[in-house]
């Protein structure tokens, strides 16, 4: 019935943009309004052969697969979690083509009542998959109505009230769970442990990228020169849609400023307009790394102050800033807070100054 078409994905995406609204960034992990359309659903790998980089999860995933479709069972449910952008999505309408299943989406601020989630689970059929982004964000009695579904393909429905309540057992086909989230410390315990394959998305490697840019400009029918081609690769933070917003914005200017064709100096230029530095940083990044070495001595100082004094939302410096400044070591993550790493003073062309030991007077 739904297998990855746009109506699934309608309303996931009204859902994801009201909590993201505010994160416009070009190089935003997070999905923004003009990421979609049929542009962006031709761009998206459809089978385990179409995706770039994730090696481990795609061998993993291939033999999970191929086991399961012998036994001729439904999928064991799967996690997968990491950083926006990076292809969890695409991953799960990947796992429904492998098995020739149909993807049901939903997400978890879009199921309010353990109602909701039981007419979903009652309309599923037999090993087909339902797809809950933001899985982290189920309130508790959601969650309660999802763990008999995980573990005995089964719904307990109360009838009555007070003492006289009594619990009836409906049988549900076997289906399959695909959860997603950038959150992955916000699951609790029970639900994770119903997962038996969960994956973690990780930045690609520049090689990667290149692969991801390159395999764009071919299906956007743009010609990009090989070292233009590494400099929005470069640029793109080890994430797939930025890669691909930057390789957007790139084809317009090489569109407008000259004949279509995305040079290096063309592309050097785009994205200097963007402000996005060599290492994929833009402004908010520089913010929070100026704000933590000028303003809190290199820290450690607590997100919540950090996105006080440069009045950002804490959840976009966490889901986004974050791991891509830890994952280039510019930010180290202690109990006491965030602190700047020589690295990231490097880069900013600040002196550097060891950070205050505690209880040791200047
Ligand atoms: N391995 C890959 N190879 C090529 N393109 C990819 C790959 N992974 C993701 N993409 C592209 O990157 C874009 C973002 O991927 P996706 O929507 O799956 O990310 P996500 O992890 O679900 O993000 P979010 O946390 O915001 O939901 C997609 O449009 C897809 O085309
Ligand atoms: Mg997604």
């Amino acid at each position: 019935m739904c297998a990855g078409t746009a109506e699934c994905d309608a309303p996931l995406k009204v859902i994801t943009r009201m909590a993201q609204d505010k994160d416009t960034r070009m190089v935003s992990g997070h999905d923004q309004p003009e990421d979609d359309g049929a542009l962006d659903r031709a761009l998206r790998p459809k089978t385990l052969d179409d995706l770039i980089g994730q090696d481990k999860i795609r061998d993993n995933l291939r033999i999970l697969i191929q086991a399961t479709r012998a036994r001729g069972e439904a999928l064991d449910h799967v996690l997968i979690y990491g950083p926006p952008g990076l292809g969890k999505t695409t991953l799960s309408h990947v796992i429904g083509n492998e098995m020739g299943a149909n993807v049901r989406v939903t997400s978890g601020p879009a199921i309010e009542r353990p109602g909701d989630l039981a007419a979903i689970l009652t309309n599923l059929r037999k090993n087909d998959i339902l797809f809950i982004d933001e899985i982290h964000r189920l309130n508790r009695a959601v969650e309660e109505v999802l763990y008999p579904a995980m573990e005995d393909y089964a719904l307990d429905i109360v009838i009555g009230k007070g003492p006289s309540a009594r619990i009836v057992r409906l049988k549900l086909p076997p289906i399959t769970i695909i959860g997603a989230t950038t959150r992955l410390a916000l699951i609790t315990a029970p639900l994770r442990a119903r997962f038996g394959a969960q994956y973690r998305v990780d930045f690609y490697p520049i090689d990667a990228m290149e692969l991801i840019v390159s395999r764009a400009a071919r299906l956007l029918k743009t010609p990009i020169e090989p070292s233009a081609l590494t400099d929005v690769a470069q640029r793109a933070r080890g994430t797939p849609r930025v890669a691909i917003r930057l390789l957007k914005r790139v084809r317009d200017y090489a569109q407008v400023k000259a004949d279509g064709r995305i040079t290096p100096e063309l592309a050097r230029e785009a994205l200097s307009l963007m402000d996005i530095d060599p290492l994929g940083l833009d402004d908010l990044d520089r913010r929070v790394l100026k704000t933590i070495i000028e303003k809190f001595n290199g820290g450690p100082v607590g997100l919540e102050t950090i996105a006080a004094s440069i009045s950002e939302e804490s959840d976009t410096i966490m889901d986004v800033v974050e791991p891509y400044l830890l994952q280039l070591g510019f930010l180290d993550r202690t109990q006491r807070g965030r602190t700047a790493t020589q690295r990231a003073y490097e880069h900013l062309h600040i002196p550097y100054t060891q950070p205050m030991q505690p209880g040791l007077l200047s």
